[in-house]
């Protein structure tokens, strides 16, 4: 019956998303209940409550049902808890995502001067931010340098739904102690406890985040329409431009000014709903505030986030920022960074569901070497098991497995396996044996197993939630217990929302109940956090804790990025879909998740030949970089077309190769400074306001913007170039251009819209070999691009042995270059050891030096390799263009040098 309804499902997703899966607000009790909050709900601190200490203070806060207590506290940089949680001697204990945090209890810091005054309560913290709570109503200002940057229930709409006893069920309670959605019955034994407030973000003309949705990277408007929805959900063939839940779940948000953003992080795992208002100070309940500070508040933009949840407390963490740089810095602090991945994670990856069996691999990855394209990883979903049965091999098509991954590492490549969290109910299948046997299965209502459909049939989920049961998980990627894999295996975890075919809009049901009686809807958000983090920890200790593991998520949370790298699942391969890759990334990027990706060529449907190479250009320049398809899709290896479209491909998969030196680097800088590596434009050019939306470019790093073709067959590709007075390079030909500004350039099959920011170096491979492994500590070029006031230029390079954790006990080189105009006559390129502490020996060095923008007539160029002995460099000039080329300078990466151009 239940193959019956998956192929129901399959085949509906063949057209488009089945909305009637999936609730609206209006169909889910508290959405409804919460978004029909438009007067005020009154509360107020309560009199003599406020109780300062040395980080802030606590107090209660009432209207005429609720009581509850509130603290604020000051976090070190720049950031404030609030938590709102009901007052002692509540029913039930309620669920906060900690694991999300890096530190479950982030470091605070001593505030400066608490003045307590009869109608407010002032907070001014050691950063020099203010915090005000004002008492009647209850709201919580947060000012900037005297300016008010964001608040907290200004709109009055906080609403906190306490646990009670179970009465009579009144109409106005419909909903709030059971539920059916399309005759699935929620039986809400605890009743409803949902919360929910709102945030402004004064002075913000965009608001980015709470990924993911298939959406514009500008968040809009919702009140005409439906909120966005936080619920991780497996939706089949998502649609574009829209707002509904999907795989996974990022409740953090920025608002964006030019001199004081804001980030507030809604730290709650079970389903959430955000309402987006676009409004100006005036009418956000803020004009004394804003008047205040000598701005006229109908000129003020304003956006109002409110924030609904199912169940949990609210815990916000608002990051004061002022600049980028400090928004990513804060938020890194409070979930964490993705740390260094292997090297070869950053290669392209060739995926499909599915590869038949160890012929067919072997086949495929050969095919690489033939066609002399680069590729690092192969993968195997679902059906490499033996039944669906994970950590298990198909013994007919998969009967080898380890001679399968030796004959992938002999080439430098690796395996990645899917292991899912639905464990087949199977008394033969160990997994399922050991995970019932030592209870670590998620229990139903009636607290027998829980059990769905899902791959194998029928189904158990392991409880994630248990720490015990995580551990459990963990060593079941031990050498000995996953027969056949090696080092060279790594994990992609998938369904993990968790799926379930024929659950509430297939997920589990929300009174299914977890380790610690939590029940599943408390948890929800964060269940596919706890496998892939789970995972990673197993991969980590069946190496000794010597190589970096490379985990795979479909499903995610806040502090996902400390141990998985996700995708953006199922879509299509149309137009649209290739575009939406892109706001849908940058919107991860923003939320703290920095390695994404999407199904390069689209999961469902067969892309034409166009399509497809376009998506390859632009998946180059992704982070995660992997062409997958769905089963009933024909064979898309990149041989498989017109030459020229296998020509483009290979051009665009060893164009991501050229640049991995770069691509490394950002990773190694991301886990220091918290920076993406995909960027949105407002996080590097903040000067240039019509720039911050922009969701058809994105800069790699600082110093690259790429402009993939879009759309078909057109002749012509238009880039903006951002920034006020700045230059950019084309790549290809050099040519400079102001910014702000647009170019045209021509859209041929092999153009990739890239531009080379002026006052940056790049470091690029000088030739490409067919894997990262074989790339690496190959010679460089380096890419000089001049600033605008042709003085200054400067990059960095990170390198180490690519797959170990010797680079934390300092088996590593960051280095930096700088290009500089000394005076008139004399420009240097010099290098600089950035990190002492880096011991890596390496032997890199730069084949060719190309400076654009070289205005200046060199005569001589010479190279100081110690103080004595400068040596002549050869180089060439185009006039033109402005282009030095300098060949063979007999530079090392690492070792110290300079070069003089005299002119
Ligand atoms: C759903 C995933 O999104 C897709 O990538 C995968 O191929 C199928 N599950 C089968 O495992």
């Amino acid at each position: 019956m239940w193959r019956l309804v998956v192929a129901w499902l399959l085949i509906g997703a063949l057209d488009a998303v089945d909305r009637q899966n999936f609730k609206t607000c209006e169909q889910s009790g508290f959405c409804k209940r919460h978004r029909a909050v438009t007067s005020p709900t009154g509360y107020e601190v309560v009199g003599d409550s406020v109780k300062t200490n040395e980080t802030g203070l606590h107090a209660l806060i009432k209207n005429k049902d609720t009581t509850l207590r509130l603290s604020i506290v000051a976090l070190k940089d720049s950031t404030v808890r609030v938590v709102i949680d009901e007052n002692d001697g509540a029913l039930r204990k309620r669920y906060q995502p900690l694991e999300a945090l890096v530190d479950r209890e982030p470091a605070q810091q001593k505030v400066k001067k608490i003045k307590e005054e009869a109608t407010a309560t002032k907070v001014l913290t050691t950063d020099g931010n203010r915090i005000v709570l004002q008492h009647k109503p209850f709201r919580i200002d947060f000012y900037v340098k005297d300016k008010i940057v964001s608040s907290i229930n200004a709109k009055e709409t906080l609403h906190f739904e306490a646990f009670k006893k179970k009465v009579l069920l009144s109409d106005r309670e419909k909903g709030f102690w059971e539920e059916t959605f399309k005759e699935i019955k929620d039986t809400k034994p605890h009743g409803s406890s949902s919360v929910g407030v709102d945030i402004a973000f004064v002075g913000a003309k965009h608001v980015f985040g709470i990924p993911e949705h298939a959406e514009s990277y500008s968040l809009r408007d919702t009140r005409t329409y439906e909120p966005y929805r936080l619920y991780n959900l497996d939706v089949f063939e998502y649609e574009t431009n829209s707002p509904m839940a999907l795989y996974g779940s990022i409740p953090y948000l920025v608002g964006v000014h030019q001199k004081r953003s804001v980030g507030a992080l809604w730290l709650n795992a079970a389903e959430t709903w955000v309402d987006i208002e676009p409004t100006t100070a005036d009418k956000g309940g803020l004009s004394k505030e804003v008047l205040d500070a000598d701005t006229k508040p109908r000129q003020v933009p304003q956006h109002n986030a409110r924030f609904y949840s199912e169940s949990g407390l609210i815990d916000v963490f608002i990051t004061l920022g002022p600049q980028p740089n400090d928004i990513f810095r804060q938020l890194a602090a409070l979930t964490g960074v993705t740390p260094l991945p292997p090297a070869f994670a950053l290669g392209y990856h060739q995926s499909r569901w599915n590869y038949k069996d160890q012929k067919d691999v072997k086949e495929v990855h050969d095919g690489f070497v033939k066609h002399d394209i680069p590729l690092d990883v192969l993968w195997l979903d679902i059906e490499h098991t033996d039944n669906k049965a994970y950590f298990t091999f198909d013994k007919d098509a998969f009967g080898k497995p380890e001679d399968m991954i030796k004959d992938l590492a002999d080439k430098n490549r690796k395996l990645v396996t899917i292991v899912d969290p639905h464990i087949k109910k199977d008394s033969k299948y160990y997994i399922y044996k050991e995970a019932k046997k030592n209870k670590y299965l998620v229990k139903d209502a009636k607290d027998t197993i829980y059990e769905g459909n899902c791959w194998p049939g029928d189904s158990t989920y392991i409880d994630f939630i248990n720490p015990k049961a995580r551990k459990w998980w963990s060593e079941q990627f031990a050498f000995d217990k996953y027969k056949g894999t090696t080092k060279d295996v790594h994990i992609w975890n998938d369904m993990n929302e968790p799926s379930v075919f024929n659950g509430p809009e297939i997920t589990m049901h929300k009174d299914a109940k977890h380790h610690g009686e939590f029940e599943h809807r408390d948890v929800h958000n964060v269940y596919g956090f706890h496998q892939h983090s789970s995972t990673f920890e197993g991969l980590k200790a069946r190496s000794n804790n010597e190589v970096r593991p490379f985990v795979l998520s479909r499903s995610f949370f806040a502090g996902s990025q400390r141990t998985a790298a996700v995708w953006t699942g199922d879509n299509k391969a149309d137009w649209a879909h290739l575009k939406q890759s892109i706001p849908m990334l940058l919107s991860l990027s923003t939320a703290g998740l920095p390695f994404v990706g999407a199904d390069v060529g689209g999961f469902f449907g067969n892309p034409d030949e166009e399509l497809l190479v376009r998506w390859y250009q632009a998946g180059a320049f992704q982070p995660f970089f992997r062409g997958h398809s769905h089963q009933d899709t024909k064979r898309r290896e990149p041989w498989l077309f017109a030459d020229n479209t296998t020509e483009a491909i290979r051009n665009a998969i060893k164009t991501r190769y050229a640049f991995l030196p770069y691509w490394y680097t950002l990773f190694y800088e991301h886990a220091k400074t918290g920076k993406p590596v995909m960027r949105p434009f407002w996080m590097e050019f903040i000067e240039d306001e019509p720039s911050w939306d922009e969701d058809r470019q994105w800069m790699v790093g600082n110093g690259l913007l790429v402009k993939p073709v879009l759309e078909e067959k057109v002749k012509e590709l238009s880039i903006y170039l951002p920034g006020k007075r700045q230059v950019w390079y084309d790549w290809e030909t050099h040519k400079a251009r102001p910014s702000p500004g647009a170019v045209q350039i021509p859209a041929e099959l092999n153009t990739i819209g890239l531009y080379h920011r002026g006052g940056t170096i790049i470091p690029k491979l000088s030739e490409v070999k067919l894997t990262t492994k074989e790339n690496h500590e190959q010679p460089i070029i380096l890419y000089i691009a001049v600033n605008q006031k042709g003085d200054f230029a400067n990059g960095t390079i990170y390198l180490d042995d690519g797959e170990s954790y010797a680079y934390e006990k300092g088996d590593f080189a960051y280095w930096g270059f700088t290009f500089k105009r000394e005076h008139d006559y004399l420009h240097t390129i010099t290098n600089k050891n950035l990190d002492k502490k880096g011991k890596f020996d390496s032997d890199v060095y730069i084949d060719k030096i190309v400076i654009r923008g070289a205005k200046f007539y060199p005569r001589n160029a010479h190279i100081f390799l110690d103080d004595f002995s400068p040596e002549d460099l050869e180089f060439e000039f185009n006039r033109d263009n402005f282009l030095m080329e300098i060949a063979n300078p007999g530079a090392f990466v690492t070792r110290e040098f300079r070069i003089d151009i005299h002119s």
